[in-house]
């Protein structure tokens, strides 16, 4: 899913490390997070094979030094408040980071049909191949799953995130905190999620909105799940007690056009 805003870093530096030990219950992994690494500088191999040996073992043999703070370079100045405040619109799932505000599907309908319907279609089925928004209930384990907002996602409150972050497509972050609300309440609406259409989502009660597959995400568990698939002693040789069995082709499988029945392409 670029289903989740990927910016969270900043101010709640447990959320990468968390987000990174999740995955869903179709296998997806979602997030992957990775250490800063710090730059190479000497690896010109324009010097020279010698010169880049030697300057690797330099590098291995500072390594502990470059972990050391850079000396400040005297350029810039510190943020202010009021510009972290702009760039800090995170708003996790637990609810942190949702401004104060109020909305609900009726007025959200209004909003979605003159800013959003253009693509999402009226009723979030998706006008062409712009994203669907609604529907696929029960879909994640069919062989082509539909996940939208109502079959997929774990928390309300990343919607409100996503919409206020992104949407609409090329004139993003230009909606009021109620205007978010609204359309929120109206996403999660089209869906069966939210059924009464006066129902006021505040930065109190969006948070206790349960969404269907909430219960689809876990903290990845594969250090007990898949234990008994660990061993020690791994083969590496004849690892086979019987010969491989073949149970397909391709061509009978016809994954790949021959040249007879393959449109031509120009
Ligand atoms: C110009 C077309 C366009 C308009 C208008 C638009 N969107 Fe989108 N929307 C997109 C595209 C494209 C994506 C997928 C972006 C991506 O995956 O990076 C998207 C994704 C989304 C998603 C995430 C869907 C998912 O399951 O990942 C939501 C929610 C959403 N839009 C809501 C809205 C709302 C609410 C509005 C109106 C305020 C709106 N969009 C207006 C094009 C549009």
């Amino acid at each position: 899913m670029s289903r989740f805003p990927s910016d969270l870093k900043g101010p709640h530096p447990e959320e990468p490390a968390q987000r990174a030990s999740r995955r869903t219950q179709d296998g997806g992994a979602c997030f992957e997070t990775r250490p800063a690494v710090a730059p190479q500088q000497e690896d010109r191999w324009g010097i020279g094979r010698l010169a880049f040996a030697l300057s690797a073992t330099v590098l291995l043999v500072t390594a502990p030094a470059l972990a050391d703070p850079p000396k400040p370079l005297g350029l810039g100045r510190p943020a202010l408040p009021a510009e972290l405040q702009a760039w800090d619109i995170s708003v996790l799932p637990d609810g942190r980071g949702l401004p104060p505000g109020k909305g609900n599907a009726k007025r959200g309908e209004e909003i979605f049909i003159e800013k959003c319907a253009a693509c999402h279609g009226e009723f979030g089925e998706g006008v062409g191949r712009w994203p669907v928004l609604a529907g696929g209930m029960g879909s994640l384990k069919a062989d082509r799953p539909d996940k939208t907002v109502g079959s997929f996602w774990p928390a309300p409150t990343t919607l409100f995130d996503y919409i206020r972050r992104a949407m609409p497509y090329g004139n993003a972050q230009s909606l009021t905190p109620d205007e978010i609300y609204s359309l929120t309440a109206y996403v999660l609406h089209m869906s069966d999620v939210i059924r009464d259409p006066e129902q006021e989502l505040t930065e109190k009660t969006l948070p206790q909105v349960t969404m269907p597959n909430a219960a689809g995400f876990f903290d990845d568990d594969r250090e007990t799940s898949e234990r008994h698939f660990w061993r020690d002693d791994v083969c590496m040789k004849e690892c086979r007690s019987e010969p491989p069995k073949v149970t397909g082709r391709a061509m009978v499988l016809d994954v790949t056009p021959d040249s007879k029945t393959a449109p031509r392409v120009e």
